[in-house]
């Protein structure tokens, strides 16, 4: 029993009657002087007293505590700090009563708070775990991390601006700021994004990844169904949709890419995109159609390129390469 917790039985006790007087000090009492039984104390009245003697008769010994004769309390045998603390109560106005009760040594101290970091970090496993299933994620991003993020000369500025930006989160957030990628097939736009993604949800930020494609999917059923999944995206603190552009360019598809941009963009919360299309291409739109929806994009996305060869055609030589050898070496 803590300190905190017998004050407050203290205070317990003194609301049920108020002429009794409470001292808690650390007093100087030898171990075995005698001190009122149990049975005295209740026929007192004294639920207090029966609670603290409960707590003294019921403390956990180990074979190496041991009583330090300077002030006569039990010590931890390990770590050598009191298993006890003395307080001196007057509990039935006929005098003040000394008891020890239990308090935790510095190492069950140290045991209880690693308890509860434990208790805390299966917490927050099961909280992201929880985010992650509803980021909406496809199942082949859930893995992709900054840790499994292979560095060639053409991605390393891109990987610099991601770690920044995740470091950077709070202020990001804060400014609705977001991001751009652009660049050609297979330069890890979308592997990128998914590492931004799975570093937020880590810090327990809600985050949802999906792309244009299946949104126009979701979207295809009635007006106020697509309502409510944009309200629903907006839930995320940060909204990752994959692929501007690969959606068909019918008005309707047109429509509602320019609803999801333009809800997002009103309620002030940053998103990331990622696109094939050539930036020029964007920012050169005179097609009201299109440049409605890149003139948000750009006030809010900071552009971020991705060069070099594909990623899957490196892949793909390197699969043939190890076939030729199996086959024919
Ligand atoms: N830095 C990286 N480390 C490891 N694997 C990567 C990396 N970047 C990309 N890849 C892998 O290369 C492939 C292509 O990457 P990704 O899908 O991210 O390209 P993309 O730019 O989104 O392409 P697209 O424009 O076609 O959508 C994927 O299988 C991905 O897992
Ligand atoms: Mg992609
Ligand atoms: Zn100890």
């Amino acid at each position: 029993m803590t300190m905190a917790r017998l004050q407050h039985l203290g205070r317990a006790n003194r609301r049920m009657d108020s002429t009794r007087k409470i001292h808690i000090r650390d007093g100087v009492r030898k171990m075995d002087e005698p001190m009122q039984s149990t049975g005295q104390i209740l026929s007192g009245g004294s639920f207090f007293g029966e609670l603290v003697r409960r707590a003294e008769k019921n403390q956990p010994h180990d074979p190496s505590d041991y009583i330090n004769p300077n002030d006569g309390l039990l010590y931890c045998g390990k770590c050598h700090t009191p298993k006890q603390c003395r307080v001196s109560l007057d509990l039935e106005g006929t005098g003040e009563q000394e008891f020890t009760p239990p308090v935790m040594c510095w190492c069950e101290r140290e045991r209880d708070e690693a308890r509860e970091r434990e208790a805390r970090a299966r917490e927050d496993l099961l909280a992201i775990d929880r985010l992650r299933s509803k980021s909406l994620m496809d199942e082949r991003f859930r893995t992709q991390t900054f840790a499994s993020y292979r560095t060639t000369k053409n991605n390393a500025r891109p990987l610099r601006l991601c770690k920044r930006y995740v470091e950077g989160w709070p202020e990001m957030l804060e400014k609705n700021q977001g991001l751009l990628f652009y660049g050609g097939v297979g330069t890890g736009k979308t592997f990128s994004a998914a590492c931004i993604a799975n570093a937020l949800l880590e810090k327990r930020v809600p985050v949802v990844m999906t792309s244009f494609v299946k949104l126009l999917e979701s979207m295809q059923g009635f007006k106020e169904d697509g309502e409510k999944l944009i309200a629903q995206l907006n839930k995320a603190k940060l909204l990752i949709i994959d692929d501007l552009g690969a959606e068909r360019g019918t008005d309707f598809a047109l429509e509602k890419v320019y609803d999801i941009i333009d809800s997002r963009y009103r309620a002030k919360l940053p998103m990331l995109l990622t696109t094939n299309l050539e930036l020029g291409m964007m920012q050169e739109a005179t097609d009201i159609r299109y440049s409605r929806i890149y003139d948000r994009i750009f006030e809010v996305c900071y552009p971020v390129q991705f060069v070099g060869q594909s990623f899957r055609k490196t892949e793909a030589k390197r699969r043939f390469d190890d076939m030729k050898s199996f086959l024919e070496g």
